[in-house]
C-alpha cells in the first residue's frame, strides 16, 4: 500500500527511483540485498517491506520477526556499506495504549502483540545504520491494498445491519498519499541534515474511534447504514490491540513546517478514485 504510493509520488515529483517488489527483492535473503544495493548505489533507501498481518503474527511470530526485525538489520548493513540513509516504516503498535495524552518520538515502547514486537525489533534494526529515520504511521488506508475504509464498505454491501465498529480504542488514520508525501519531505531533510534523522511520527489529523472513522465512511459514500459502538471486548480477534495509539506529530511538524493532513479529506479523495 505506501510503496505503491510512495513510487506515485516520486514519479510526480521527476525523481530518480528504483521501485521494487518482493519478486524484485526479498529482504530475508542476505546476499541479494547486498547485491540489489550494491548495483543500484542509492543515497535514500526506503524500506516499505513488511509482515502486516497482526493477527496472523500471533501465531507466526518467527516469520513476522525475520520479515520486520532481522531483515532491517540486513538493509542497515547495506546502507551503511552505501553510504545511504535508511528510511524505515514503523507502527503505532510499539506503544501499549496506556496512555492518555498523544505519543511522543521519546516515549516509552511495550508493544502488546507479536507484530507490534517485531516491528520495535524492526525500530532497533534500523538504528543501526549510522543515517537512519524511522517514520511511525497508524491506520494506513489507500487505494493499493486491503483497509479498514473497504472492510467497512463491504460490510455496507454486504446489508451487515446493524455494523458493529470498536468505539474504545482511538488513533489518528492516515491516507497513504498523504504518508508518502511525508516520508518524501522527511527523508529530504534528514539526507541532508543529522538534525531531522531518528524518529519521527507522522499520521493525518485528528484522532478518533474506529467506530467515528466508519460512521465517516458510511457518510462519506452516502450509505444508510446503522452503525452500532461496541467495545473491544466484545469483539475479541488474537492480537491485542492499543486502546489508545494517538501519535503526536509534533516533532514531524517542527521538523518540517507543515501542519498533517485530514483524513476526511484523504477519505473523500480515497472514495472518488474507488469509483
Ligand atoms: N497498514 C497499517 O495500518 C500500518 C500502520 C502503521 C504502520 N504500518 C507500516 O507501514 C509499512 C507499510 O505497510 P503497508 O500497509 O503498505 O503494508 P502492505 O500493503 O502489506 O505491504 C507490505 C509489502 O511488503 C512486502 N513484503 C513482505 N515480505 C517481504 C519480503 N520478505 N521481502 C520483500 N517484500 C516483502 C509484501 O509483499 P507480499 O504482498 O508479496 O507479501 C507487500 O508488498 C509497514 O512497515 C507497516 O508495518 C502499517
Amino acid at each position: 500500500m505506501v510503496g505503491r504510493d510512495l513510487s506515485d509520488a516520486l514519479a510526480a515529483r521527476d525523481e530518480e527511483f528504483v521501485a521494487l517488489t518482493r519478486s524484485d527483492l526479498d529482504i530475508t535473503d542476505s546476499r541479494r540485498v547486498n547485491a540489489v544495493i550494491g548495483e543500484h548505489a542509492p543515497s535514500v533507501i526506503v524500506n516499505c517491506a513488511a509482515y502486516t498481518k497482526v493477527d496472523q503474527a500471533e501465531t507466526e511470530e518467527n516469520v513476522a520477526n525475520a520479515i520486520n526485525g532481522s531483515s532491517v538489520e540486513l538493509l542497515a548493513a547495506s546502507a551503511n556499506t552505501a553510504g545511504a540513509l535508511l528510511v524505515h516504516i514503523s507502527s503505532d503498535f510499539v506503544f501499549d495504549g496506556a496512555s492518555r495524552v498523544p505519543y511522543d518520538v521519546t516515549d516509552a515502547t511495550a508493544p502488546l502483540s507479536s507484530y507490534g514486537h517485531s516491528k520495535l525489533l524492526g525500530e532497533h534494526a534500523a538504528s543501526h545504520a549510522e543515517k537512519y529515520l524511522i517514520v511511525r504511521s497508524s491506520w494506513l488506508f489507500g487505494v493499493h491494498g486491503p483497509n479498514f475504509v473497504e472492510a467497512i464498505r463491504n460490510q455496507i454491501r454486504l446489508g451487515t445491519n446493524p455494523l458493529r465498529v470498536v468505539a474504545d480504542q482511538r488513533g489518528r488514520p492516515t491516507y497513504t498519499p498523504h504518508l508518502a508525501e511525508a516520508i518524501l519531505r522527511l527523508a529530504r531533510l534528514a539526507h541532508d541534515s543529522s538534525v531531522a534523522r531518528g524518529i519521527v511520527h507522522y499520521a493525518d489529523a485528528d484522532e478518533c474511534s474506529w467506530f467515528d472513522f466508519a460512521c465517516a465512511i458510511a457518510e462519506e459514500s452516502g450509505a444508510d447504514a446503522t452503525i452500532k459502538p461496541v467495545t473491544t471486548d466484545e469483539f475479541p480477534r488474537p492480537a491485542r490491540r492499543p486502546a489508545y495509539s494517538v501519535l503526536s506529530t509534533e516533532r514531524y511538524e517542527r521538523l518540517t513546517g507543515v501542519a498533517p493532513k485530514s483524513w476526511r479529506d484523504g477519505l473523500r479523495e480515497y472514495l472518488t478514485l474507488r469509483h
